[in-house]
């Protein structure tokens, strides 16, 4: 049978396979639960948009838009991209749809594919899978600090151990400037030793050399500006009623003053949730504030948070057989000679319809074969008809935990088997 495979998927993009689904659904889930109880209504953005949507407000100089990007011209020479990540999209949707207008906050989530042209390894793909979700209309620190409850309760609720918590203050249009000079003062002498992307960049965009993985930039700026040293007052407030509240509400966490992240649009907290476990891709979510992006994009002064998580990453550190009981097994209905396929073949009908799945063999194999495909599916319940059965108008409905069978009616064979089902379901 066939030749040689004629086509695999692109590099770093996969496919989630029925038994992975199970656990993919059942974080889906936990996260819609979590953000329904935090007032989160779901937004379904478009996967591509304008290349300067993304430019703009992830950065012109971030690694995502100068190297990462899906971009490509349409037939009319406009040139789209796939988008990289949410929040760009969602923040378009706001404006576009006027829900600036509406009674602050709003607050909308969002599940699906991003796409980033990035190297693969464990944890990092091209085609990535995220959920998300944006804040918009609160300034306070309540909501950096009940985003951040809300991410951790939604992690505890599924049985991750292990996460960290880092945050950080990048602060805001007030003093990111000055913290950004002292950047640029601090690297200047060093430039030749930068690796030549930081170098390129270092007047543009300092910031870049303290997310960079170069070994020799993470040597360099050891000694480099915190950013915590340079917050405005204002700032230094927020930070420390967000984690005052935290430390309230019993959500650990430590302060990384030299995490910057590596998109631009944030301003003040930012935070990361990592694991040991995952190796160098060791962020499982991450997001921040962003009070100057709706401005930005032509949008009354808005403040806005949110954050997100990473699907590939998170199914790793879920525990074995998480989601897993989700399934309820068929009705296996084997069924020996035509006659008593062509009934088989309706009752399977019948099951399906009063909500039971339910499954037969197609072959017309023997007996014994198809018993063991109906072990092998996991079938609960196997209804037994051959020519004799039908001759005599009973049925055997077979209980495969305890391996005891019963005698039941043609006509009741349906609903007998639909109920025990159910029952061992339950
Ligand atoms: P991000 O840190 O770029 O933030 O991505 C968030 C998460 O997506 C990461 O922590 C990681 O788990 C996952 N991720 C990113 N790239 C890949 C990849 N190539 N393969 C697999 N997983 C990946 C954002 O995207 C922001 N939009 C988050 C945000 C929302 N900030 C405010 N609102």
């Amino acid at each position: 049978m066939g030749g040689e495979r004629k086509f695999r998927a692109v590099r770093g993009v996969k496919d989630i396979l029925p038994e992975q689904v199970a656990a993919w659904r059942h974080v889906e889930r936990t996260f819609r639960e979590v953000f329904a109880l935090y007032g989160y209504g779901e937004i379904r953005v478009p996967i591509f948009e304008e290349t300067a949507l993304f430019a703009r407000s992830i950065g012109e100089t971030s690694d995502i838009v100068e190297k990462e990007m899906y971009t490509f011209p349409d037939k009319s020479g406009n040139s789209l991209t796939l988008r990289p990540e949410g929040t760009a999209s969602v923040v378009r949707a706001f404006m576009e749809n006027s829900l600036d207008k509406l009674q602050p906050p709003v607050k909308l989530f969002y599940m699906g594919p991003m796409f980033r042209y990035e190297r693969p390894q464990k944890g990092r793909f091209r085609q990535f899978h995220q959920i998300g979700c944006e804040f918009f209309g609160v300034a306070g620190p309540e909501a950096d600090a009940e985003l951040l409850q809300m991410v951790h309760y939604a992690f505890d609720r599924l049985g991750v151990p292990g996460l960290k918590l880092k945050i950080n203050s990048l602060g805001d249009g007030e003093c990111r400037p000055k913290y950004r000079e002292a950047l640029i003062d601090y690297f200047r002498p060093l430039a030749e030793k930068l690796c030549e992307n930081c170098r390129r960049r270092l007047e543009a965009n300092p910031l870049r050399v303290l997310d960079c993985k170069a070994a020799s930039c993470r040597e360099l700026r050891r000694e480099a500006p915190r950013t915590g040293d340079f917050l405005c007052g204002d700032c230094g407030n927020h930070f420390q009623a967000v984690k005052g509240y935290l430390e309230e509400w019993g959500v650990p966490c430590t302060v990384d003053s030299e995490m910057v992240r590596g998109l631009d649009y944030y301003t003040r907290t930012t935070f990361e949730l990592t694991s040991d476990r995952l190796g160098s891709q060791d962020a499982v979510a991450a997001g921040g504030r962003y009070d100057e992006l709706v401005e930005s994009f032509g949008g009354p002064p808005t403040p806005g948070l949110g954050f997100a998580l990473g699907m590939e990453r998170l199914v790793l550190l879920l525990p074995e057989g998480a989601g897993g009981g989700e399934r309820v097994p068929p009705v296996f209905v084997a069924a020996l000679g035509e006659e008593a396929r062509r009934i088989g073949l309706r009752y399977v009908t019948e099951l399906r319809r009063k909500g039971v799945p339910a499954a037969l063999d197609y072959d017309g194999r023997s007996l014994k074969s198809q018993m063991r495909r109906a072990d092998r599916m996991g079938a609960r319940h196997v209804l037994i008809l051959g020519d004799k059965e039908l001759e005599a108008g009973r049925l055997l409905l077979r209980d495969m935990s305890t391996k005891e069978q019963e005698e039941v009616s043609i006509g009741s064979a349906v609903e007998r088997a639909a109920n025990l089902n159910r029952k061992a379901a339950e």
